[in-house]
Formats: C-alpha cells, structure tokens, sequence
C-alpha cells in the first residue's frame, strides 16, 4: 500500500484544508480554512493594497500555492471589483492532487481552483482578463526576483517551529526588496521576533486582529520613498 502523503481535513467552518506527512501542521487553521485565508490575504492584504490609491493592477507573491486556496479567493476578488492581478506562486511540494478540496465548493470556484491546479509550472497561465498565474515549482529560500516587481507578498509557510529557515532576517530583506514602495507583507504569524526582524529589515509592522482562533496577525508595509 502507498502511504498517504496529504490527508484531507474539515475545518470549523465546513471548508477544507490538508495536512502534509512531512509536517506536523494543518495548511490552514483547524478553526476554518477559508475564513482565515478570507481575513489575512484578502481582507488584510488585497483589499488593503487594492484601496491604496485605487490601484487597478496588482503584482501578488505567494509563498506556498499549496491548495489554491488563497489563489483562488484571490481570483474571486479580482472578477468582483474589475481589477487584474499577476500572481506568482512559489511551491516546493506541490499537491499530487490539488482537486481533493472541490467538494462542496461552487461549481464555478471549483472549476476555477481545477485550473489553477492544471495551470503548468513555469508559464503564465491566464485564467481570464483578470488575472494571470506563473506558478514556480521550487524552494523558497532559493529564489530571488528583480527589485521592486511586487505590489504583495502573501508569506504563508508552515509556522516559525515548523520551518525556522523560512522566517529569518535574510529572507526578509530580499522579500522588503522585491516589493516595490508602499508594497505590503501579509501572514497569519504574530511571533514578536517575527516583527522585530520584519522592523530591522525597514518594514514598518501592525499587529491586527487575527482570524478565529488567533488573537493577532501581522501586516508589514515598505515606506515610500522618501
Ligand atoms: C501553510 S501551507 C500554505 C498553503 C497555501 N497557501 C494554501 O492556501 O493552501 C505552506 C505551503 O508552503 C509549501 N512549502 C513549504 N516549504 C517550502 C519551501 N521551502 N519553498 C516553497 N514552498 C514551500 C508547502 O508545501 C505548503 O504548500
């Protein structure tokens, strides 16, 4: 028999997340999936960046496509209020079978998280007008992008025990330069070494209100040029 590698989990508000052998933690929080992804990346990142001089056109990084959670809400925002995003996600284990999460979800979002899914690595792929997706099949601590190319860096890694590698000053510095001015930085963690190291890199941090089960999130914003 082949070992399971992702196992399928149903989360506090119906929607559903994975866990991965390798890692002992859920991709998402156990207290409901959607509503997390809902409340950190889009909420707290896209219509944040999105209000911020009425852009139009936002450049996204995510670190870790994982189920094609946060692309997909990501998409859903963009067809509702008229607006294009490039998105780039970084994945180094990709799901064997990313359409284990389709149950239960509308037709139409269903059909758009199968195509993210089958979306090749290393290609843009335009889902429609709306947005364009280039996943990239490698580890993160290895990849580096021009200055200033992202408007938003979605930072979703596994937490800080789990992956110390992925949360350290040096791979903050290279994300601060990736983002452009005014670019923001979102994730579920609220670690206080975590802000620290954010703030030592030139970010400036907010702690806000986290998701259910969380008492804080944080969100870093790179000055504008003075
Ligand atoms: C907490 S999960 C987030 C999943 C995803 N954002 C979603 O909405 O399902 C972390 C993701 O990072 C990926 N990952 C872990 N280490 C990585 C690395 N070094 N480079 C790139 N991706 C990595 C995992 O495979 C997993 O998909």
């Amino acid at each position: 028999m082949t070992k399971e590698i992702f196992r399928r989990i149903r989360t506090g508000d119906g929607s559903w997340t994975v866990r991965h052998a390798a890692f002992a933690e859920t991709y998402h929080s156990i207290h409901g999936a959607r509503t997390e992804s809902m409340h950190v990346f889009i909420r707290n990142g896209l219509a944040y960046v999105a209000a911020l001089g009425g852009k139009k056109s936002v450049a996204v990084l995510e670190m870790g496509l994982g189920t094609g959670l946060n692309a997909l809400l990501s998409y859903e925002y963009a067809r509702s209020q008229g607006i294009k995003i490039r998105y780039t996600a970084v994945e180094k284990f990709p799901l064997q079978n990313g359409e284990i999460l389709l149950e239960g979800l509308p037709e139409h979002e269903a059909r758009i998280l199968s195509e993210i899914h089958r979306c090749p690595w290393h290609a843009p792929c335009e889902l429609d007008a709306f947005f364009e997706l280039q996943k990239v099949r490698a580890d993160f601590t290895d990849k580096t992008f021009p200055a200033e190319t992202f408007d938003l860096i979605y930072y979703d890694a596994f937490s800080p025990n789990i992956q110390p590698e992925l949360w350290t000053p040096e791979l903050f510095r290279r994300m601060f330069a990736w983002l452009r001015p005014g670019g923001v930085w979102v994730t579920y963690v609220a670690k206080g070494q975590v802000r620290r190291d954010l703030q030592a890199v030139g970010f400036a941090t907010e702690r806000l209100p986290g998701p259910p089960g969380k008492r804080e999130m944080l969100r870093a914003v790179k000055p504008e040029k003075s």
